[in-house]
């Protein structure tokens, strides 16, 4: 997924290039990870019955919506297994050659993990089939009517794929998956107590309400949960006592303007945009990109997701529309005359966003 032009922005689900200091939260064992109880329990498992039996674990499919946890999850898997793992991702991997050079170093049942595993090349993916079905490489040696094939064996390793979009791997690669696990958007429940986990290994002191606060605000997403966990300490420290109260938390977040549910100003102003000045729409992805001064793939990528999850807007062959959910949302009464001759002109909307 392209991360868009959203560089700083503090809800995005994407990583980002300051986001280093999280890796210092990630769980290391399943016992220590939170959440995904569907996939963490099945997976335990799939690693109990591989470790019992001496053999690498199937390959895995981890597939959902970015900053949910997959990479984690899959270092687990490894730990767990008590073997090696190597992280790459499929646009790093540009030629078959280097796919050949990562399989041929692996050593048995070590644990190779790509993600963004839809971004691979056609050419890297036919390798990776032989190797995940038969732990062979088929190399071609020389070009011509002289070219030949040769078969290579590697050792038996455990391909851990991740992707945002399993429909849009191949379904070939996708066969090829003994295990496939959907991450969901986390509980609010589950990110308090992440966000108590983190808060704990950095020093920061939350209440149990501070936390709950954060959580609700955090798009079900660890990833976000602890950006905003830093940030809210910042205002605890310098204009609170410290403590992450409810209170302090409203108000920090009141003032990096993320609203009761994680929303963040482009978000309101890309909803009010379609309220005010295309009647709600159907309004073209092209269109809205123009009016509000983003890039069309930043909209589709980072902007959309979240408010399709909450129903605040849908897509429809003629456009995006917003829903009544969304009105409702953003104060504005919804039209009701079955979205005919809409005028919005008459409510009130928040001047000072446009
Ligand atoms: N930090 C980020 N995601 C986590 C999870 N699922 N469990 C515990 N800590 C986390």
């Amino acid at each position: 997924m392209d991360a868009g032009n959203e560089e700083g922005r503090i809800v995005s689900m994407n990583e980002q290039e300051n986001d280093g200091w999280q890796y210092s939260l990630r769980p290391r064992k399943l016992s220590e990870y939170i959440g995904q109880d569907r996939a963490k329990d099945n997976l335990s498992v799939y690693i109990k019955a591989a470790l019992k039996r001496g053999e690498a674990l199937d390959h895995v499919l981890l597939y959902g919506p970015p900053g949910l946890g997959k990479t984690t999850l899959a270092g687990i898997v490894a730990n767990e297994l008590g073997v090696n793992f190597r992280v790459t991702s499929g646009p790093a991997i540009e030629r078959s050659g280097d796919l050949a050079a990562l399989l041929t170093n692996l050593s048995e049942r070590d644990v190779l993990f790509i993600d963004e595993i839809h971004r691979l090349s056609h050419a890297v993916e036919e390798v990776l089939y032989s190797a995940m079905e038969d732990f062979a490489l088929d190399i071609v040696i020389g070009k011509g009517p002289s070219a030949r094939s040769i078969r290579l064996d590697i050792a038996p390793f455990t391909l851990i794929g991740a992707t945002t979009r399993a429909g849009a791997l191949a379904p070939p690669l996708r066969d090829r998956f003994g295990v496939i696990e959907r991450l969901d958007y986390y509980e609010p429940q589950s990110l308090v107590e992440i966000i108590k986990r983190a808060a704990e290994i950095l020093g920061i002191s939350i209440d149990e309400r501070g936390a709950k606060e954060i959580a609700h605000r955090s798009r079900g997403t660890p990833r976000i949960a602890n950006r905003l966990l830093k940030r809210v300490r910042d205002f605890a420290e310098v204009e609170g006592s410290g403590v992450i109260t409810a209170e302090m938390a409203d108000a920090a977040l009141g003032r990096l303007e993320i609203d009761k549910i994680g929303l963040d100003r482009t978000d309101r102003r890309m909803l009010l945009t379609m309220i005010k000045k295309f009647a709600g729409g159907p309004v073209g992805l092209d269109t809205l990109a123009a009016s509000i001064s983003e890039e069309t793939d930043t909209i589709a990528d980072v902007y959309e997701p979240y408010l399709l999850q909450l129903g605040f807007i849908m897509r429809t062959p003629r456009g995006r529309v917003v829903t009544r959910a969304g009105y409702d949302h953003m104060n504005v009464p919804y039209p009701d005359n079955g979205g005919k001759n809409k005028q919005n002109d008459s409510y009130y909307v928040e001047e000072s966003l446009f």
